[in-house]
């Protein structure tokens, strides 16, 4: 095992990054502007990608081999932003070289490697974090806060769509590349997980691979709260929206609107005692829309923070290797 001792609060921690494609930069700024959190390492197979780095960190040291980042005491932990038919590979060797992991959604492409790596950080107590990058989002945590204050009422369903003409991933479906954001969010914001889940999807332009582009899922909570999510790179029009519908008054987040969160006072009733079709009268309560003021911090760099915390903690990260 290599280095295996607490973190003690407030003390540096030296973080490594494999994975310097689109998102690895991102988290590599992130952790570069935490106090006390050095990016030390750095590893992707493209040598131009490590070029681009250095040019913009010259103190990281890179490497076209992810191995020279598990080697030594170097590093308290490595950051995995690789494609997903990777993680499970890379996450398990770094969690076996004694290294907190964060790794990017999805976890694995498939739940038992998953598992495994759970099973693995569980044994060797190391932190396992998965970037649900949602759930460090404040408009996230504002309709959270929203529902559990009890303001919706009893939440009667959720509707979710995330949707544009996106790009088509070689290695997984839409629904294993985009679903994770909005399954963490409503997990997040319910604070349960789903009891049935189903899916539909079909691909129609690279048929060939399999690999879905249009993925609707149902699924069901308890206290007969239901979902759908819409996940597509098909669609002509950017959306990101999701309605919570609940017995008092109903609110929508829309991540690309300036306005992210609007609580609506609208909702219907039919009166408690049983009445005759020609006396059924339905009550409707057609509120205005307020906007919820939010305080915006940057979600990826609320969630590089969070996994810091927890490595000099030892508490379990919010979206840990369960939840992913
Ligand atoms: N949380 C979010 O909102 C969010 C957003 C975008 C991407 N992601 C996730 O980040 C991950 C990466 O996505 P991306 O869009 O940056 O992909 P990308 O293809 O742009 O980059 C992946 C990089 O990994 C490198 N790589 C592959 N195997 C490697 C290995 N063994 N060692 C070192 N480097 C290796 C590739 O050369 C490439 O540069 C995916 O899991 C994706 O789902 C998350």
């Amino acid at each position: 095992m290599g280095n295996m001792e607490e973190v003690k609060n407030h003390q540096p921690v030296n973080v490594g990054i494999v994975g310097l494609g689109y998102w690895g930069p991102k988290l590599a700024r992130n952790f570069q502007s935490l106090d006390g959190v050095r990016v030390v390492m750095a590893s992707d197979l493209r040598q131009e990608r490590l070029d681009d780095l250095k040019k913009l960190y010259p103190d990281i040291t890179v490497t076209r081999d992810y191995k020279e980042l598990l080697n030594g005491r170097h590093l308290d932990a490595v950051i995995i932003a690789t494609p997903v038919n990777t993680h499970y590979k890379l996450a398990r060797d770094a969690i076996l070289a004694g290294k907190h992991v964060m790794v990017e959604k999805p976890i694995t492409s498939n739940s038992m490697q998953g598992a495994e790596l759970l099973s693995l950080a569980e044994k060797y107590d190391r932190r396992l974090m998965v970037g649900h990058t949602f759930v460090y989002n404040p408009a996230v945590e504002m309709v959270r806060q929203v529902i559990q204050s009890g303001e919706l009422g009893d939440i009667y369903y959720m509707n979710a769509t995330r949707v544009n003409l996106g790009l088509l991933q070689p290695d997984i479906n839409v629904m294993w590349d985009l679903a994770p954001h909005d399954l963490s969010i409503l997990t997040y914001i319910l604070n349960d997980d789903p009891i049935k889940v189903s899916a539909l999807g079909s691909a129609y332009v690279n048929r060939s691979a399999h690999l879905d582009e249009v993925v609707y899922m149902n699924l069901r909570f308890r206290n007969d709260i239901i979902a759908n999510l819409r996940v597509s790179w098909l669609d002509p029009v950017k959306m990101r929206r999701l309605t919570v519908v609940g017995r008092k008054k109903m609110l929508v987040y829309d991540d690309i609107s300036e306005d992210k969160v609007i609580l609506y006072d609208k909702g219907v009733e039919v009166p408690p005692y049983s009445v005759t079709e020609a006396e059924f009268r339905a009550s409707y309560r057609n509120g205005d829309g307020t906007v919820y003021p939010l305080t915006w911090t940057e979600p990826l760099k609320a969630e590089c923070d969070h996994f810091v915390y927890c490595i000099r903690s030892g508490t379990s990260p919010r979206s840990n290797g369960e939840n992913g």
